[in-house]
């Protein structure tokens, strides 16, 4: 098949979060499944040319912008890394040579509607510049959700999409990109389709939603969350939608690229190590303390965190949960940055428990690893989780997930018996401080108390794949299902 991916990140050129990783990674296994797959993302001012040895594609495209006129897109080819996958970047100055992705400073860039409509109009043009006529296009998010409404609307007569149908996958429906309705201009489908059901609410333009309703299929990226996103709970003012849209809702799984996050081969970890030999995990978590600055202890449990602060990931319960959780003779070690509030609150909570407490606030891929590496337990207590990578991770590295059970965390850990032992980590289930609290007492007094227990969970961890080559043939039955017009999914 001809599978056009349009992300607006992608590892190792541009990453905020999951969604860079996916995207870096599925195509290599759709490749190996013997697809034409191309990736198309923007090219931030951080996409660096040379390192990555991109080449200026001839000719510009034009996108046409509404009153803006038509705007002109440079593009640049290059191929992503570890595979002959070609990736094109559109470039525009004014639009994409910033420092940030979306936001700076924690503030969002306030022409991110114009951004991602002129990207992914642009998408479309690239394709019909290099007469790709995909089958599929998988569009991800908010940011590319424009791409199914353009399909049906202003590309539904052209022969170079003729036979081309769209995925969308939604990796997180808390973002939505609703906007003033002057987007409509520069989107210009039409204000016909700015109507309750399909691109306007509350007076606004939700692109997401328009999305949802134009893509042939929709993605949530795991089971748990294709069912949960249908519930008030989770649905953010969409499950009402979702719920009409259930016949072509899936939930595929996301997988984990074992070349960067394996313990045995990672490049960025202080000694290499697997199931059979733990004596490198040992290194690791001294390396980590010193790291740290946290007292070098064998004998104490070192639970990690890396992730953006965002409510999402359940940073109120822990900040809830923190001082009863310094009474124990523990050491949390924290990587994230995001909200303000707890990145003041962390760093304070390191200065009042230098022995027990330590967080870097800022966003480093290599202590990500060594903290993968180093730890003994994980902590994920979000909120909402539609996949997650960190607790899947984790697994591989020995470290058990201490998680909420939401989402991909509840479909990936299995939660601990101990008359049997078997599971993969420690699970609970109310959002509240006190869960949080109890469960990781729970983790830890096995730690400290049920030596055999803990270490049969991390074997089991251990053993654990999640591989892309499995998500890949559940995302190339997708297509074909697509393709073929034939959905028949009850997620
Ligand atoms: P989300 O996409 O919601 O942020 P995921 O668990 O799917 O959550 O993926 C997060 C990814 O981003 C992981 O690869 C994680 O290691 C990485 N990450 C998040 N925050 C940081 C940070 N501060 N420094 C380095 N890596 C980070
Ligand atoms: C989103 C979600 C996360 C998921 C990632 C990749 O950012 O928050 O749970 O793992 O996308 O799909």
């Amino acid at each position: 098949l001809n599978i056009l991916i349009a992300a607006s990140e992608v590892v190792p050129f541009a990453k905020s979060g999951g969604l860079a990783d996916v995207v870096g990674a599925l195509p290599k296994a759709l490749r190996k499944l013997g697809h034409d797959v191309r990736i198309v993302m923007p090219r931030y001012y951080i996409v660096d040319k040379e390192k990555y040895n991109l080449k200026t594609l001839d000719g510009s495209l034009g996108v046409p912008m509404g009153s803006m006129g038509e705007v002109w897109a440079g593009v640049f080819e290059g191929v992503l890394p570890g595979s002959d996958i070609p990736i094109y970047f559109i470039e525009h100055e004014e639009f994409f040579g910033r420092k940030g992705l979306y936001d700076e400073d924690g503030q969002g860039y306030g022409d991110n509607d114009n951004r991602f409509i002129f990207f992914s109009k642009a998408v479309m043009q690239l394709a019909k510049k290099l007469r790709f006529k995909p089958d599929v296009i998988h569009a991800n998010d908010w940011h590319t959700a424009a791409i199914p409404i353009l399909l049906n609307t202003t590309y539904s007569n052209d022969s170079d999409f003729e036979h081309t149908g769209t995925l969308l996958s939604i990796h997180n429906l808390q973002h939505q990109g609703k906007f003033y309705k002057g987007a409509m201009d520069v989107l210009g489908v039409g204000w016909e389709h700015f109507n309750a059901n399909e691109l306007e609410e509350y007076d606004g333009i939700n692109l997401l939603k328009g999305g949802i309703v134009h893509a042939d299929a929709i993605n949530a990226v795991s089971k748990k969350y294709a069912e949960e996103i249908r519930t008030s709970e989770f649905g953010w003012g969409l499950e009402g939608l979702i719920n009409d849209k259930a016949y072509k809702l899936y939930g595929i799984l996301n997988g984990v690229d074992y070349e960067e996050w394996s313990p045995a081969v990672d490049k960025l970890i202080p000694a290499n190590f697997d199931i059979d030999d733990l004596s490198g995990k040992a290194k690791c978590k001294k390396t980590l303390q010193k790291e740290f600055k946290l007292p070098v202890r064998s004998d104490v449990p070192v639970i990690g965190l890396v992730g953006r602060l965002a409510e999402q990931k359940g940073i109120d319960l822990l900040a809830g949960a923190i001082s009863n959780l310094m009474e124990l003779d523990i050491q949390i070690v924290l990587l994230g940055a995001g909200e303000k509030w707890a990145e003041h609150f962390f760093a304070d909570v390191a200065l009042k428990y230098p022995q027990k407490f330590a967080c870097y606030i800022g966003y480093q891929n290599d202590l990500a690893h060594k903290i993968e590496a180093g730890s003994d337990l994980f902590l994920m207590p979000s909120l909402f989780e539609p996949c997650g990578l960190n607790q899947i991770y984790s697994l591989r590295y020995g470290t058990l997930p201490i998680v909420r059970a939401t989402g991909g965390l509840d479909d990936t850990i299995e939660n601990y018996e101990s008359k049997s032992k078997s599971g993969t980590g420690f699970k609970f289930y109310d959002a509240t401080p006190e869960a949080l609290n109890g469960t990781v007492k729970w983790a830890v007094d096995v730690w400290y108390n049920d030596e055999i227990g803990f270490d049969q969970l991390r074997r089991n961890a251990m053993k654990k794949r999640f591989d892309w080559s499995e998500a890949a043939k559940g995302y190339e039955e997708l297509y074909s299902h697509i393709i073929k017009g034939r959905l028949n999914s009850a997620a």
